[in-house]
């Protein structure tokens, strides 16, 4: 990574502020569904509290609109967090993120503790990129740290605008995910190898169209599977394609094959008569999807070809799942694949909220390289674009 990492600027006994991405899932008593992208936080925390920095937590959860919203308040974030830290540091919950309360409770400190402010999108000025907010925000640290990747495709106040006011480094969690994803896109062990799956063609165009000119093979999953099947004249049955993708997915196959990277599609699918978990189903090969049924996942002959074609990558790109996967009766491709990703020697790296929940519910997060944090941020790497919030940082000096 070549912008200034943590361990490049003197943060001890500073006030450093984190930029953190603790956009969690809350069940529906407000309880966090999922504590991952908080304990992926700890490296940064724990090197600021071994150089007893005053730890300032910032990040946004939830879209409040720039209203505060107690729904969408960071404390039971900020309780997960204490838990983390047990006896090695005070956790304390801020009511506020700017204003002159709390930058005494601030000044008041000890170093070695850490603070989490309030939800930074109850402020309007966060998504605006609001200059005054940006500021305010500075005026509470001497450093700050982004480590909030999962939000670096946003122009925020504090993922860009802050950069401005105050030095600014990247934390361990954002030099890791940059750090795997650029080189498994750009520099990546050969052969690569990447699995594209969910719905839409239309939210993959970009990552298909730049994987085209980096991966040796491409291997497509998902809904996504109907539009390239009918583009090339073949009957779907009731199965979702985008009519007007068509001439863009023939584009799409012909930089594939000018690139010599090799397009995988599935050969064959689990039909249903309906898009419903109890309907009656049945596995056909691709060319036989009955007219009025709908295909669901991919088959059995399917996750053999894709296991063959990923037997010798050394490294493996995987979004988006292979099928309907949140019903139980279209998700065994999905699980399949990631029996086949997780036994396999390559550098295993995964992103995207619906392909991590599957690792999560099947246990497997151990077993795959790096599973990225990001949603958004994880796709925009794929895409080949930059990442604002990566940008903005300070340079390393050469
Ligand atoms: C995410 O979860 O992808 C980030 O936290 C960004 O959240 P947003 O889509 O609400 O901006």
């Amino acid at each position: 990574m070549d912008k200034l990492f943590i361990k490049d600027i003197d943060v001890r006994k500073k006030r450093v502020m984190v930029r953190t991405d603790y956009n969690v899932p809350l069940d529906e008593d407000g309880n966090i569904a999922d504590d991952t992208r908080i304990r992926a936080t700890l490296p940064t925390i724990n090197y600021l509290l071994d150089e007893d920095a005053k730890v300032i937590i910032v990040s946004h959860l939830g879209r409040p609109e720039g209203k505060l919203n107690p729904k969408y308040s960071l404390k039971p974030v900020a309780r997960r967090l204490q838990g983390f830290l047990k006896e090695r540091a005070n956790v304390v919950m801020a009511d506020d993120c700017i204003g002159p309360k709390i930058k005494k409770q601030i000044e008041e400190m000890r170093c070695g503790d850490v603070i989490v402010l309030e939800n930074l999108r109850f402020y309007p000025g966060e998504e605006k990129n609001d200059p005054s907010f940006a500021k305010e925000l500075a005026n509470l640290c001497d450093v700050f740290i982004q480590d909030a990747f999962g939000n670096c495709h946003r122009k925020h106040a504090s993922m860009i605008g802050i950069d401005g006011f105050v030095p600014s480094a990247a934390g361990f969690l954002l030099k890791k995910e940059i750090d795997y994803l650029e080189k498994a896109v750009n520099n990546p062990m050969r052969p690569v190898v990447a699995l594209l799956g969910g719905a839409k063609v239309s939210d993959k165009i970009k990552i298909i169209e730049n994987l085209s000119k980096k991966m040796d093979k491409i291997l497509i999953g998902g809904a996504m599977a109907f539009t390239f099947l009918k583009a090339q004249g073949f009957g779907v049955g009731q199965s979702i394609v985008e009519n007007s993708m068509l001439d863009v997915v023939r584009n799409l196959m012909d930089i594939s094959k000018r690139n010599g990277t090799k397009l995988y599609l599935p050969v064959d699918f689990v039909v249903a008569e309906k898009f419903d978990r109890h309907a009656e189903t049945k596995v056909v090969p691709f060319q036989e999807i009955p007219e009025n049924w709908i295909a669901l996942d991919i088959g059995p002959a399917t996750t053999k070809l894709f296991a063959e074609a990923l037997q010798d990558a050394k490294t493996i790109l995987w979004n988006g799942p292979m099928g309907a996967f949140e019903f139980d009766a279209f998700s065994r491709g999905t699980y399949a694949m990631v029996d086949v990703v997780t036994s396999s020697h390559a550098s295993t790296i995964v992103g995207g909220g619906d392909t991590d929940m599957a690792f999560h519910k099947s246990g497997k997060t151990h077993e795959v390289s790096f599973i990225s944090t990001g949603g958004g941020a994880f796709l925009k790497l794929l895409e080949g674009g930059n990442l604002p919030g990566v940008a903005s940082l300070l340079d390393k000096k050469t």
